[in-house]
């Protein structure tokens, strides 16, 4: 197994970019089978997770080719509404297809997708609404078989603005005799950027961004070109690795609107931020301050996949900051990785306590998660003598080419 080698204490200085979202892109992989037709994908990042989706279109019959970073993706000759379980256990949101395969093929049977590294994953809230749309489910032998005739539009309200059961709903009833809202959507730039896709495929879908979404059914679809949206995390994580080096760097390619929850919390650790149109430059001179309080929440609250890294920038801020995990209940295993590091972090349940230290030191780490394999990296940086990164599975799930484009900005770091 391959793992990061960091010889920590190089301020990042330059210029990187970030690419297309991976949290946006799965969803519009799903999408892709409703069309019966030609899905062009520009800037699809090449990620673990992508080829997971991928293998998944492949099995139900999709035609799947690259040119370049560009994605083409032909779901005329889809022959299966089926999905073993090895390929649903490749990724756990993969769960975003039901929707898309009932809507295509009425039927849609695919395994259980069960816990994850970030705790149990539950997906009630899909079920639910699935029901209220008149979907008949069956979940027997760790499989769930979903049916329809019709889909029965409705008003649907989430109890939780879950991103997944979002865009499971939008999926689901784009094809459909109706119009069908979800109140307490999910408000996710990702979502804007489904219906964005959805509606240049003929879909009639409203409302993304906001808590309300309204989605008129439409009897076909046609052939898409579409540009993914920046990665807000990706971005989030190279101003985070910059950050813990004191360095300067602009992130080209991102949307200065998707960023303002993450640019917020570098502006209170005192770090000058600098936005333009489609790029942030941070200059990361001063002491990092710590931070009195910070919430995961969903957007536009601080997003969870951003923790793990703004942690290992604070785990080295003048003082004690504390952060409420508030979306998943197993999102510390990096901690237990950063103390090995020297770092000063005590956990109570969703509560971190962190105490600043001067500077982190070089270890041997596993990562557990994808974002936590970020963190640790990003702690590496700044860490005296080598760190070694284990468990680089995690990382290529969610990062294209991470070491390559910190190697650009001037880290010290390479994959063996
Ligand atoms: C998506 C993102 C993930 C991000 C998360 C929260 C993708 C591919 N993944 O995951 O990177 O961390 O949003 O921003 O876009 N929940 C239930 N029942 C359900 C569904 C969710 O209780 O049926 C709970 C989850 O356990 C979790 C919370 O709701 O505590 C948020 O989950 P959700 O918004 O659904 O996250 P995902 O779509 O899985």
């Amino acid at each position: 197994m391959s793992k990061i080698i960091i010889e920590g204490g190089r301020k990042l200085e330059g210029a990187v970019r970030v690419h297309g979202s991976k949290n946006a892109v799965l969803p519009i992989l799903a999408a892709t089978v409703l069309n019966g037709g030609k899905n062009v994908i520009y800037d699809c990042p090449k990620l673990k997770d992508v080829y997971a989706s991928l293998e998944i279109l492949k099995c139900l019959g999709c035609n799947v080719s690259w040119e370049g970073n560009t994605l083409i993706v032909d779901s005329q000759t889809i022959s299966t509404h089926y999905i073993p379980e090895n390929l649903m256990r490749e990724m756990r949101s993969s769960i975003i297809f039901l929707g898309a395969i009932i809507a295509r093929c009425r039927n849609a049977i695919i395994s259980y997708p069960g816990g994850c590294e970030l705790g149990p994953r539950p997906i009630d809230l899909h079920i639910k609404a699935f029901k209220q749309l008149g979907i008949k489910i069956d979940e027997s032998h760790g499989y769930i078989s979903c049916k329809v005739d019709n889909i029965e539009c409705d008003s649907i309200h989430l109890d939780f603005p879950s991103v997944g059961a979002t865009e499971n709903i939008m999926l689901a009833c784009v094809l459909s005799n109706g119009i069908t809202t979800i109140s307490n959507a999910a408000k996710e730039p990702e979502i804007v950027d489904l219906q964005d896709y959805l509606n240049k495929m003929g879909a009639k879908i409203c409302g993304a961004g906001t808590s309300v979404i309204t989605i008129e059914g439409v009897k076909s679809l046609k052939d898409v070109c579409h540009t993914v949206i920046p990665d807000r995390i990706v971005a989030a994580s190279y101003l985070a690795a910059t950050a813990i080096t004191g360095g300067t760097v602009t992130v080209e390619n991102i949307m200065p609107l998707h960023m303002q929850p993450i640019i917020s919390v570098f502006k209170d650790c005192g770090l000058d931020i600098t936005e333009d149109k489609t790029s942030i430059t941070l200059d990361a001179k001063k002491q990092i301050h710590q931070i009195d309080f910070l919430r995961t929440l969903p957007h536009p609250g601080f997003p969870t996949d951003a923790q793990a890294p703004i942690m290992a920038v604070l785990s080295i801020a003048d003082g004690t900051s504390i952060i409420a995990e508030n979306m998943f209940e197993n999102r510390f295993k990096h901690v237990a990785e950063l103390a090995r590091m020297g770092a000063d972090i005590k956990i109570d349940g969703r509560i971190a306590i962190v105490r600043g230290v001067k500077r982190l030191s070089g270890a041997k780490v596993t990562a557990t998660d994808l974002r936590g394999a970020a963190g640790l990296i990003i702690a590496g940086l700044n860490a005296e003598g080598e760190t070694e990164v284990d468990g680089l599975c995690h990382l290529d799930r969610g990062y294209e080419n991470f070491e390559g484009n910190l190697q650009s900005i001037g880290a010290k770091i390479i994959r063996r």
